[in-house]
C-alpha cells in the first residue's frame, strides 16, 4: 500500500516535470526561438533522460549543457548602431521602436527536483524577451540595421540566476588582480611542438620584466595609475623592442583585411586596430618564423552585417565560417599547430564576439569588448580587455575632446541611455526626476552631433556607466574622454588594460546592488580625492585616445601591448 503511494507520487513528479518543460517548450517555440529544432535538441544534445535511480524518477542531463539552453544563454542583444552612416545617438541610445518586453519568469515547483544544469539554468534563470513591434524601413541600409532586430533574449549567467548567490559571487577588481595572479602562477600555453627563436625572446622578455628596475620617474607616467609602473615601462620597451607580428592574408573582404568598414561607431576599435596594425612598418614582419604573434585580422562587427539571418536567433553560422577560416590556415600552414594556436590573437568588439570564438578560438588571445569574467570562458592573463570606443568622425577621432575644469562641472551625476537590460531600469527606477544633483536620464531627445549628450559628460563631476545587455558600455572611454570620472555599475566587468591600470585610482566602483546608495556612495568620496581622482583621469586619457597616425602609449599601443604582456606571461618554452 505505503509503496503504491509512493509510486503514484513519484509518477506524479515526474508528470509535473514534463508537463513544466514542455510549457517551456511550447512558449520558447511561440517566440520563435531558433525553433525547429528545440525538442530534438533539449533531448538528443543534451542526452537527457529519465531514469529510475533508486526508486526516484530523476531528470540526467549529461554534462554539457541542452543547446537549447547554450543558445539562450548567448544575449541575442544587440547594439544599437543600425545606421550606416551613424550619429552618435543613433550608436549610444539609437531612437528605437518601441518594445514589448515579455517576461517569461519560470515557475518553481517546490516538488520538482532537477539534478544538475537544467536545474540551474531551469528553475533559476529569468528569461526576457524583448520583442520589437516594428521595424526601421528594410529596404534602406540593408546591412546595418539588423541591430535594431532587438530581440533580446537574456538569460544571465549563473550569477544572477539566484539572487542570494548572485550578491556573493561578484567579483570585485581586488578578487580579479587575485585571480590573475593565480593564472599567471598555474596557467601557461601548451608547450610548442617544437621550438622557435621566438620563444627564446618572449622568455628572455619575462624575466626581464619581473626583474625590471625601479622607474618611477617619467614624466609621462604617473605610478600611481598603474598596477607597477616598472614592469609596465620595462614591457613596454621591450615590446617596442622586439615584437614581430604576423598577419594571415587569407580571408576574404569584408569580414577579413577591410578596416574602413568599421571605423566609426560602437565597434570601432576593432576597426582602428586592423587599420593600425596592418599599416604598421614597426610590428608586422612578412616572415612568420621570426613572429611573436599570429594576427587574424577579421572583424566581429563585419561577421554580424555580413552573415547574421535576421530573426535566426543563431550565430552557429558566424562560428562555423570562422570555422572554416580556421581550417584553411591549419591545413596551410604550421603555425597554428605549433601552439595550438595560443600564439595566435585577435581584437573583437562585437557583444557576440566571446560567444562565437568561444568554441573553435578559445586557445587564441581573444581580445574583446566584451569582458565578462563569468562568461564565456574570458580568462584573465590569456584574454585581454579591449576598450569600447564610440567614434564619431573617422578622419578625426579626437573630435570635441576634453571636458569643464573641475569648478564648473555643476552635476554630481549624470546618465542617459536606452533602456538596455534590467539594470538600467533599476538606475532609473530609484534616480530618475528624484534628486536635482542626479541627472540620470533615459534616451535624451535628438541633438545635432549628440551636443545635449557631450555636454552634460563635459560638465558633471561623475559619469554613471551602468551595463546594458552585457558588462561593456562605450560610457567608460567616453568619460575618460570627457574628463569625468567614471562609475561603473557591471558586476563582473573586467575593465580595459587590467593587466596594468590601476583602475580604482582613476575610478569608481559600485556593485549593481547598491545603486539605492548611488548618491551617498558619491558624497563620501572626499572633494580632495575627487579632485585627485580626476586629475588622474586626464593623466591616464594617452591610453585610450586613437590617431590617425598611432602615438606611444595610445590605445593602439596599449591594445598591442596588453596582448603582448600576456603572452610574454604565458610563454612555456620547449
Ligand atoms: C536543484 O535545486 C533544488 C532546489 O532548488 C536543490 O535542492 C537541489 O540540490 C538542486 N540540485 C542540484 C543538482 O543542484
Ligand atoms: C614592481 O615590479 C618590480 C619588478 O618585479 C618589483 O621589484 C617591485 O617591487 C614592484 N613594485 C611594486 C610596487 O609592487
Ligand atoms: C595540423 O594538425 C592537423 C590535425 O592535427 C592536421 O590535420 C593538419 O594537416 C596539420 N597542418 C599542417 C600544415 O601540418
Amino acid at each position: 500500500m505505503g509503496h503504491e503511494i509512493q509510486y503514484l507520487l513519484e509518477t506524479k513528479r515526474l508528470v509535473w516535470l514534463v508537463a513544466l518543460v514542455f510549457a517551456v517548450l511550447m512558449v520558447l517555440q511561440y517566440f520563435e526561438f531558433p525553433y525547429g529544432d528545440v525538442v530534438s535538441s533539449l533531448f538528443s544534445a543534451s542526452k537527457a533522460q529519465i531514469v529510475n535511480v533508486n526508486g526516484s524518477y530523476q531528470l540526467e542531463a549529461s554534462t554539457q549543457r541542452p543547446q537549447i539552453f547554450e543558445d539562450i544563454t548567448h544575449s541575442y542583444a544587440l547594439n544599437a548602431s543600425y545606421d550606416s552612416n551613424p550619429t552618435l545617438e543613433e550608436n549610444v541610445d539609437g531612437a528605437f521602436s518601441p518594445m514589448a518586453a515579455v517576461v517569461l519568469a519560470p515557475t518553481k515547483s517546490p516538488d520538482i527536483e532537477l539534478p544538475n544544469t537544467v536545474n540551474a539554468t531551469l528553475t533559476d534563470s529569468t528569461i526576457v524577451l524583448e520583442h520589437e513591434t516594428s521595424k526601421p524601413d528594410a529596404s534602406k541600409l540593408f546591412q546595418d540595421f539588423k541591430e535594431s532586430q532587438e530581440k533580446t533574449i537574456h538569460s544571465d549567467d549563473k550569477a544572477s540566476a539566484n539572487e542570494a548567490h548572485s550578491m556573493r559571487d561578484v567579483v570585485t577588481i581586488s578578487d580579479m588582480h587575485d585571480m590573475l595572479a593565480q593564472n599567471r602562477a598555474s596557467s601557461r600555453s601548451m608547450k610548442p611542438r617544437w621550438s622557435s627563436l621566438a620563444d627564446q625572446e618572449l622568455l628572455d622578455a619575462k624575466l626581464q620584466i619581473e626583474n625590471a628596475p625601479i622607474n618611477e620617474n617619467d614624466p609621462a607616467l604617473n605610478p600611481s595609475l598603474y598596477v607597477n609602473i616598472s614592469r609596465f615601462k620595462r614591457s613596454y620597451e621591450l615590446m617596442e623592442k622586439t615584437l614581430k607580428v604576423y598577419i594571415y592574408n587569407e580571408g576574404e573582404k569584408p569580414i577579413f583585411h577591410q578596416p574602413t568598414a568599421v571605423l566609426k561607431g560602437i565597434y570601432a576599435s576593432e576597426g582602428w586596430f586592423m587599420k593600425h596594425m596592418k599599416e604598421s612598418q614597426h610590428f608586422v614582419t612578412k616572415n612568420p618564423k621570426e613572429a611573436h604573434l599570429f594576427y587574424i585580422p577579421f572583424s566581429s562587427r563585419m561577421l554580424e552585417v555580413k552573415l547574421y539571418v535576421p530573426d535566426s536567433h543563431s550565430h552557429k553560422n558566424l562560428e562555423e565560417y570562422m570555422k572554416n577560416f580556421l581550417d584553411l590556415i591549419i591545413g596551410k600552414y604550421k603555425f597554428w599547430n605549433r601552439t595550438d594556436g595560443s600564439d595566435h590573437f585577435f581584437v573583437a568588439c562585437h557583444d557576440w564576439a566571446p560567444a562565437i570564438t568561444e568554441k573553435y578560438m578559445n586557445s587564441c588571445i581573444r581580445a574583446m569588448c566584451n569582458s565578462d569574467i563569468k562568461k564565456e570562458g574570458f580568462e584573465l592573463g590569456k584574454d585581454v580587455a579591449l576598450p569600447e570606443t564610440l567614434i564619431s568622425s573617422a578622419k578625426n577621432p579626437l573630435r570635441q575632446f576634453g571636458g569643464l575644469p573641475v569648478s564648473q562641472r555643476s552635476n554630481l551625476a549624470f546618465f542617459a541611455g536606452r533602456m538596455h537590460g534590467n539594470l538600467r531600469q533599476i538606475l532609473l527606477q530609484h534616480w530618475q526626476n528624484k534628486d536635482p544633483d542626479m541627472k540620470i536620464f533615459g534616451k535624451l531627445p535628438k541633438s545635432k552631433h549628440n551636443n545635449v549628450y557631450i555636454e552634460y559628460m563635459k560638465s558633471s563631476k561623475y559619469c554613471i556607466c551602468a551595463k546594458g545587455y552585457e558588462v561593456n558600455s562605450p560610457r567608460v572611454v567616453e568619460a575618460i574622454f570627457y574628463e569625468c570620472v567614471p562609475v561603473i555599475i557591471s558586476d563582473n566587468f573586467v575593465p580595459p588594460f587590467f593587466e596594468v591600470l590601476n583602475w580604482e585610482s582613476f575610478a569608481v566602483f559600485v556593485k549593481e546592488k547598491d545603486i539605492p546608495n548611488l548618491k551617498n556612495i558619491l558624497l563620501s568620496i572626499s572633494d580632495s580625492k575627487y579632485l585627485v581622482m580626476q586629475k588622474r583621469v586626464k593623466q591616464v586619457q594617452q591610453h585610450f585616445l586613437w590617431h590617425v597616425k598611432p602615438v606611444k602609449y595610445d590605445i593602439f599601443h596599449m591594445i598591442l601591448h596588453s596582448i603582448w604582456y600576456n603572452k610574454v606571461f604565458r610563454i612555456n618554452p620547449r
